[in-house]
């Protein structure tokens, strides 16, 4: 047999998955391939340190020094090997640790904020058709079309080839008669009379993905989830994700596949849930940051990945349902509204529509805080606002960052440490298996605040915590026996750093915003805090590390998912979608990296203020 040729099986534990795979591919490439999402933060660069696997049977390549400077010399006893960088040489068995899985995350899909009356933008019609006759042969289109201009005073219609193809099976179903779906003189589906319109909101996050099912002449939401983001296991900052796009020929495809693919199961999931059908899915509208909606629409990102980061589209887009591969009403559009420039997307136009930011009478700042982070300000009095994204990385998703993990069961959400005990809490309470971004940046600021580290991040001696490691000091946060896993979790000099450099990238982000208006600190309001990451980081730490300046007279708001509300008010509301386009027209872009102070306050920002 040709030696090019030759197949290994592998098989995962605990799910008893096997896969085959040529010789010589890395386990994450057979995980991807047996469709399981391991975490994978790099996508692949074996510098994250998660893709963690227990080889228990079978032949693969040494360990790669990548592997010696990530793992603990434990680990690697114990069979611990990383999936990048771990080449199956033969049939092979490995078990994947619980860490390990992106499943089972906290998936902030809700707000607090108001909701809005409908006005709708697909109008319904009911119609009673004389069934076609050898008297009357005109075609089902004509024959419809004729009785909604008789009924309804309706002309000029136009009906699109999936509409068409879906007539004539429906009217005869039907019994000739029931509603007709229409929006800006298009039909876009026949229901039967018992069945509404309903729509579909969608905020596809960089991570995470939340949606609405909704009923859209009431508004009301008929069902609600979130998923986890499957182009994650390619890594999990969208630089990782264009570059794999980039480098690879069917890289772009890939990756919209996988996300399109995952909408429409998750669609598939909100109907079952709210007892509906697809035909009834008259409309969608969907938001993310400029990277997100380029790979999933598959245009081209060479561009935006590379100064001056140019958006192939900023103006808002209807692109047949269909074409995306969602399984809608024959006609359905899915509306993408229009971005601001940069990584600055429809996401933060929602946000700001839906917290209305765009109407505030106080000096108000948004922020909405993810691997990448948007910042706007709004002036009262000014037509013009002003946007800014910093590139925070994403060590408040849990990566980059030892023993973090997504918010998901078992992960460290909130710590509190005094007189050198740690007081911690865990998502719905289970035994503690690593830290998501609310604890790692409550941890930071405990071990700042009682001294443990000092201003520039450096661990500091005085507590019987901290100890000494080949890679720099580290805090024992959690004691191997009293972790889910067996495993200690701690928080290490090169976790601190990480918050610091997100700290100094939005810190930064922040002060040249509020420098470049002629903004004073003193005079900012408002602050609101959007995201899941948002929601539920603690206020005070995230001053008291720097990660939102010290703004005297500021309220802070934390609205959780607003982007998925305001996807929502889009959907459905005509006057909503007309604000969208206002605010990203009247929103000014600014481009951090070109303000000549830029690395100045960067390096300012990794300094944590002096301690209150
Ligand atoms: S180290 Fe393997 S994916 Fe990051």
């Amino acid at each position: 047999m040709n030696p090019e040729n030759k197949t290994f099986q592998v098989q995962f534990q605990p799910l008893g998955k096997r896969v085959s795979v040529s010789d010589g591919a890395t386990l994450l490439e057979a995980a991807r391939q047996a469709g399981i999402q391991l975490a994978s933060a790099c996508g692949g660069e074996a510098s994250c340190g998660q893709c963690l696997v227990v080889l228990k049977k079978g032949k693969a390549n040494p360990l790669k020094s990548a592997e010696q400077f990530l793992l603990e010399e434990g680990d690697i006893k114990a069979g611990y090997r990383l999936a990048c960088c771990t080449q199956v040489l033969s049939d092979i068995t490995v078990q994947i640790p619980k860490e390990s899985f992106i499943t089972g995350q906290r998936l902030q899909v809700e707000s607090n904020l108001a909701e809005i009356s409908p006005d709708p933008q697909v109008q319904a019609y009911a119609f009673e058709l004389k069934p076609a006759t050898l008297e009357d042969t005109r075609s089902d289109l004509k024959r419809l079309l004729d009785e909604l201009t008789s009924q309804h005073q309706l002309s000029d219609l136009k009906a699109s080839l999936p509409v068409i193809q879906d007539l004539p099976n429906s009217l005869r179903q039907m019994d000739w008669r029931g509603v007709v779906l229409i929006k800006d003189a298009r039909i876009i589906s026949v229901l039967p009379e018992d069945k509404k319109p309903i729509g579909l909101a969608i905020d596809l996050g960089t991570t995470k993905i939340a949606a609405h099912l909704v009923d859209l002449e009431t508004g009301d939401n008929l069902a609600t989830g979130g998923i986890s983001n499957p182009q994650s296991s390619y890594g999990d900052d969208v630089i990782n994700r264009l570059a794999y796009a980039i480098r690879n020929p069917n890289g772009g495809q890939e990756l919209a596949g996988l996300v399109r693919k995952s909408l429409d199961e998750m669609l598939g999931d909100l109907l079952d849930q709210a007892g509906m059908e697809r035909r009834q899915v008259a409309e969608g509208c969907l938001v993310g940051n400029t990277a997100m909606t380029h790979l999933l629409l598959e245009l081209p990102v060479r561009q935006l990945a590379n100064a001056p980061y140019v958006a192939a589209y900023s103006e808002a887009l209807d692109i047949p349902a269909g074409a995306l591969g969602l399984g809608m009403a024959a006609g359905a559009t899915m509306h993408i509204p229009p971005n601001i420039g940069g990584f600055v997307g429809s996401d933060h136009v929602a946000m700001m529509l839906a917290s209305d930011l765009d109407q505030s009478e106080k000096v108000t700042l948004g922020i909405d805080i993810g691997t990448n982070t948007e910042i706007s300000l709004r002036l009262p009095g000014s037509e013009k606002m002003t946007a800014v994204s910093c590139a925070s990385g994403p060590a408040f998703e849990g990566a980059h960052i030892k023993d973090g993990m997504r918010a998901a069961s078992g992960a460290i959400d909130k710590v509190r440490i005094h007189d050198g005990q740690v007081d911690l809490t865990t998502i719905n309470d289970q035994l503690p298996i690593g830290i998501c971004g609310s604890g790692i940046l409550d941890s930071v600021a405990e071990l700042y605040q009682g001294g443990y580290l000092n201003e520039t991040g450096r661990f500091q001696k005085g507590n019987q915590r901290i100890r000494s490691r080949d890679h720099g000091a580290e805090f024992l946060l959690v004691a191997a026996k009293d972790s889910g896993s067996g495993k200690e979790i701690v928080i290490n000099q090169k976790d601190v750093n990480e918050v610091l450099l997100a700290v100094g990238a939005i810190n930064a982000g922040f002060n040249i915003l509020l420098e470049i208006t002629g903004t004073a600190h003193e005079s900012v309001d408002e602050v609101i805090v959007a995201g899941a990451f948002g929601s539920f980081l603690n206020i005070q730490n995230a001053i008291r590390i720097g990660l939102f300046p010290h703004l005297p007279n500021a309220q802070f708001r934390q609205v959780g998912n607003a982007a998925a509300l305001g996807a929502k008010w889009m959907l459905i509301s005509g006057e909503a979608r007309q604000r969208a386009q206002e605010i990203a027209r009247r929103t000014r872009y600014l481009e951090l990296t070109t303000y000549p102070k830029f690395s100045r306050q960067f390096a300012r920002g990794m300094i944590f203020p002096n301690r209150k």
